[in-house]
């Protein structure tokens, strides 16, 4: 066995971007000092979001190295999706012939290529395991629970994803709580995105907007819940105006179903990280069924409200600024309501979500690998 420890690592979809960041920035930063084991890192687009900017333009802003290959595979029905990636990435693995597949997330790409690596006898790494919304009509739980299954060192942002898998047999020995890799590229990129003019350029001032982003097929693929999401949307907009980027599917859903809107709600293209994530610290509430923005706005100290009836990140609302309102439009207004006269920011952060968890990953595989090799 060589001194080398081999990483091909999965970035496919939007969210998987800002996960993959700081990992590869790590993993350079082992190399360039010289720490052993070198660590060869293998990136692969999957091609599972493809559109500029849902893509490309995060791949320039955060940095992220070129990926050696692009599997290309576009949009098409789940199976058809995961399937194209399967048999693409492949040949991949046994070309490379890698030590590990690193996924992240829990989108198609996820499972697709753990599951490929795992019957190639590839032990599997999965960032941001554990967590459950224990909602199987969610085709993210069903992508999580399946890649949890399979893989070999489960890295969780949370206690909740550690009792999670212990509860699904999984070894203590294979499950490492290292904080929020998503939560690094937020910190390593807020100071930056303190300057960017998204606010100037929509006209808008700190404090005096809401952000709403929506694309959870069980939202927007169901007219009457869409409907009523919207009735709701355009009562806050009486009063704070909102600004909405707009995910594809939510854009088509829009015009196909014709649904009324408030002209108080700009809709926007989708926006880049640093212009998203100035957007966002600067509102006075958002609404998301977004998993990551949970996230992000518990770390901005942004008060907001989830658009669905579960989450899988609990600990953003034990100690973070999230509640969770169903999608009920009585509901939605209660809670935006009390955010908007009464809410008090909490004191409390996640445990580790403090910059360094992709730091953490790369130690704890490096050390392994170095045991291996002693
Ligand atoms: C996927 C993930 C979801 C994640 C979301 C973030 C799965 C199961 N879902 O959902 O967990 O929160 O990404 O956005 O993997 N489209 C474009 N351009 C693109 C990509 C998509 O126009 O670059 C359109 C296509 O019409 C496509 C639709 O958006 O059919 C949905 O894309 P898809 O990748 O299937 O799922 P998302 O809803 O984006």
């Amino acid at each position: 066995m060589t001194d080398v420890l081999k990483i091909l690592s999965i970035a496919g979809a939007r969210p998987n971007f800002m996960k993959i960041a700081p990992i590869s920035a790590a993993i350079e930063a082992h190399n360039a000092g010289g720490k052993h084991p070198a660590i060869d890192h293998v990136l692969v687009h999957t091609g599972q979001h493809y559109d500029e900017k849902m893509s490309k333009l995060f791949f320039d802003e955060l940095a992220i190295p070129k990926p050696q290959y692009n599997l290309e595979v576009g949009s098409a029905s789940h199976a058809v999706q995961t399937a194209e990636i399967m048999k693409s990435f492949e040949p991949i693995v046994q070309k490379e012939k890698p030590d590990y597949v690193l996924v992240v997330g829990d989108v198609n790409s996820t499972i697709a290529c753990a599951l490929v690596a795992k019957k190639l006898g590839v032990k599997v790494i999965h960032v941001e395991a554990g967590l459950r919304s224990f909602d199987m009509e969610m085709p993210e739980e069903i992508n999580r629970i399946l890649t949890d299954s399979i893989s070999d060192i489960l890295f969780t942002t949370e206690t909740s994803g550690d009792e999670n898998l212990l509860r699904a047999g999984i070894a203590k020995e294979q499950i490492h709580f290292v904080g929020n890799v998503m939560i690094d590229t937020l910190l390593t990129h807020r100071t930056r995105a303190a300057q960017s003019p998204i606010l100037t350029d929509l006209h808008i001032e700190p404090k005096q907007y809401a952000v709403v982003t929506l694309h959870r097929p069980s939202n927007v693929d169901d007219e009457a819940t869409f409907s009523g999401i919207m009735t709701a949307l355009n009562e806050i907009s009486r009063t704070l105006p909102i600004i909405f980027p707009v995910h594809p599917r939510t854009k088509k859903r829009l015009a196909e179903w014709q649904i009324s809107c408030s002209q108080a709600i700009r809709f926007v293209e989708p926006l880049g990280y640093i212009d998203f994530l100035k957007l966002v610290s600067e509102a006075r509430i958002v609404l998301t069924d977004s998993g990551g923005i949970q996230e992000e706005t518990t770390v901005l100290g942004v008060p907001c409200v989830t658009l669905r009836n579960n989450t899988e990140r609990p600990v953003t609302v034990t100690d973070g600024t999230n509640h969770l309102a169903g999608v009920e439009p009585e509901a939605i207004l209660k809670i935006a309501n009390h955010i908007l006269t009464s809410w008090q920011r909490p004191d409390t952060l996640p445990e580790l979500w403090d910059g360094k968890a992709a730091e953490r990953i790369v130690e704890i595989l490096s050390s392994k690998k170095s045991a291996v090799i002693a």
